[in-house]
C-alpha cells in the first residue's frame, strides 16, 4: 500500500474510494469543492503495483487550532490491515505541521468499530450531537463527538 497527498486531481480516485466504505457517498465534484476550501485536505491509500487501486480515503480540515476529520473510510476487501490507522497518521501529522493542537471527529454511536479505532488511538467522548444521522426509513442516529490532543499524541 502507498499513501499519497491529494489534489483535486485525485477526487475521482477520492470518490471512488469513497463509495467502497459509504452508502450514500460523496461525488467527485464534492471531493474537487471541497479540497478547495480553506484548510482542506486529503490523502489516499492505493495499492503498490501499476494498478493504483483506491483502498482508502481520508479528509481533513484545519481551521486556526482545530483539525476535523471530515470523513473516513476503507474498501471492504482492505479492512482490519491498518490502511484506516496509516490514513489517520499522516492526516494528523500534516494537522500537527499546519498548527492544530486539537482534533475531533464525529461518529455514529453504532459504529463501534470505528469508535475502537479512534480508541486506539487515543480520541476520547466529549459528547453527543443528537440525530446527526439521517438513514432514512431507520430514523435519525446520534453522532458520538471524539477528541484527541495533538500535543500529547
Ligand atoms: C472504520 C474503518 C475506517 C476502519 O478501517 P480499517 O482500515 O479497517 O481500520 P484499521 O485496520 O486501521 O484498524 C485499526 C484498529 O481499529 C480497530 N478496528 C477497526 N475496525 C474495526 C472493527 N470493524 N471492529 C473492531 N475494531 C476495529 C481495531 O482496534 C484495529 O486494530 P486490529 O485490526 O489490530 O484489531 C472501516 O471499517 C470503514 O471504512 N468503515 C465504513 C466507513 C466508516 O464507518 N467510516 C468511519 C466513519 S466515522
Amino acid at each position: 500500500m502507498k499513501l499519497i497527498r491529494t489534489t483535486g486531481a485525485e477526487a475521482a480516485a477520492m470518490s471512488q474510494a469513497h463509495a467502497g466504505a459509504f452508502e450514500p457517498s460523496w461525488r467527485e465534484d464534492e471531493f474537487e469543492d471541497l479540497l478547495e476550501g480553506e484548510g482542506v485536505y486529503g490523502f489516499l491509500a492505493l495499492t503498490d503495483g501499476p494498478d493504483q487501486t483506491p483502498l482508502g480515503v481520508i479528509l481533513c480540515r484545519v481551521a486556526a487550532e482545530e483539525m476535523e476529520v471530515l470523513t473516513i473510510g476503507v474498501a471492504p476487501k482492505a479492512r482490519r490491515k491498518g490502511v484506516a490507522k496509516a490514513l489517520l497518521a499522516v492526516g494528523l501529522e500534516a494537522a500537527l505541521s499546519r498548527g492544530a493542537r486539537e482534533c475531533f471527529l464525529e461518529v455514529a454511536v453504532d459504529n463501534p468499530g470505528a469508535i475502537r479505532l479512534y480508541e486506539s488511538l487515543g480520541f476520547r467522548r466529549k459528547g453527543v450531537r443528537r440525530g446527526y444521522y439521517d438513514r432514512g426509513q431507520e430514523g435519525l442516529t446520534d453522532a458520538a463527538v471524539m477528541r484527541l490532543d495533538l500535543a500529547g499524541a
